[in-house]
């Protein structure tokens, strides 16, 4: 069992409670080491020696291909063990039990894994569906508010692409979820996980052979957002702030109504965003702004034609296969405009 290292600075007696557990059901488990502690967060994702020294533990465990890992933590830690199982003995069973909102509602209850490498995020990775996924609201009510807000963004990318309805459930509920209302937040994170997953068993294309990734609305330039700040950015701050630059791009390439992108902004400054970083201005040296690598990246990463959501309407994705550098310039402006007013 690897265990992240935040998890239990939040609660520390878990790796003891754990070790009863599995005593208490020694006829049916048994736990052959105690748990592992795991850095959280990016770190252990930016590079390959934390999956190593995983791996490294079920050698020495002699962990088979009927025992199971079982990885407790953010989806940051889950992406790095989903990756150690998917690969170890070419696939050991993989139990996830998510602890933040991001990883509840969307990171652990999704097909994939992966750690970054040549500043590249998810470089190297599987998909590979885990055995089962326990979601327990219990472990969102210690982590921090800023990690709390995060996750939301995911929240309102499907409800944006995927479900009308519950983006303007997720604005009635804009006062309970920003201070954290627990039942509000965990049918929030029901109905996310349920939209993700409903995306990847009937979306037809579960391990994304072909170009398109709806699910990933917004992502293109907050993956790069996250480099560029050196991950100072949360995956779901960044989302937020690509959520807005894609639905204002959205208005200026004459799909969403405009005030739409508005409504949109409104919504994840309500639940507690800020839209602007100032990475979104970082030119390089040939002076090209650097975000629009992240369209460059993006295409690469999934391969064939670039393929990007945009939104035909709130509740409506739609895709395309390029973006105008003009229209995006002016995006982040009017971000710029809009959070200096
Ligand atoms: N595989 C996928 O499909 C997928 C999808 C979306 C995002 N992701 C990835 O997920 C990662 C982000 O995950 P995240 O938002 O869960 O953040 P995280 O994993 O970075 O965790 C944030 C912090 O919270 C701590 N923590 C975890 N659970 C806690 C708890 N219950 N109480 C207190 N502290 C706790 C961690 O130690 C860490 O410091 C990114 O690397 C992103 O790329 C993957
Ligand atoms: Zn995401």
């Amino acid at each position: 069992m690897f265990i992240d290292d935040g998890l239990l600075q939040a609660l520390p007696e878990l790796s003891e409670h754990i070790k009863q557990y599995a005593e208490v059901h020694n006829d049916r488990m048994e736990l052959v080491i105690d748990p592992i502690a795991i850095p959280g967060g990016e770190s252990v994702k930016q590079n390959l020696h934390f999956v190593e020294r995983m791996q490294r533990a079920l050698y020495d465990n002699h962990i088979d291909r009927h025992s199971y890992a079982i990885a407790i933590g953010g989806g940051a830690l889950l992406d790095a063990a989903g990756l150690v199982a998917a690969t170890t003995h070419r696939g050991v069973r993989h139990i996830r039990i998510p602890t933040t909102v991001l990883a509840q509602d969307d990171s652990g209850v999704g097909v994939k894994n992966g750690v970054n490498l040549y500043d590249q995020k998810n470089f190297v990775g599987t998909f590979a569906p885990p055995f089962a996924v326990i979601n327990d609201i219990d472990f969102v009510v210690p982590l921090n508010p800023r990690d709390k807000i995060a996750g939301m963004a995911e929240a309102v990318k499907v409800s944006l692409i995927r479900d009308g309805t519950f983006f303007t459930w997720l604005e009635r509920n804009a006062d309970l979820l920003a201070t954290f209302d627990t039942e509000t937040m965990a049918t929030m994170i029901r109905r996310c996980a349920e939209l993700h997953m409903h995306q990847i068993a009937h979306g037809g294309d579960p391990f994304e052979s072909g170009s398109a990734r709806p699910l990933d609305y917004g992502h293109w330039s907050a993956h790069r957002l996250e480099t560029l700040t050196n991950h100072h950015l949360r995956h779901g701050e960044a989302v937020a702030i690509g959520i807005a630059l894609d639905a204002r791009y959205s208005v200026l390439a004459g799909l969403l109504e405009p005030g739409e992108e508005e409504r949109i902004c409104f919504l994840l400054e309500h639940l507690g965003f800020k839209l602007w970083h100032p990475a979104l201005d970082h030119y390089n040296a040939k002076g090209r702004l650097e975000v629009l690598q992240g369209l460059i990246d993006f295409r690469e990463h999934l391969g064939g034609e670039l393929t990007i959501t945009l939104l035909d309407d709130i509740g409506v994705g739609i895709e395309v296969h390029e973006m105008d550098a003009q229209h995006i310039i002016a995006s982040i402006e009017w971000l710029r405009e809009r959070t200096a007013n």
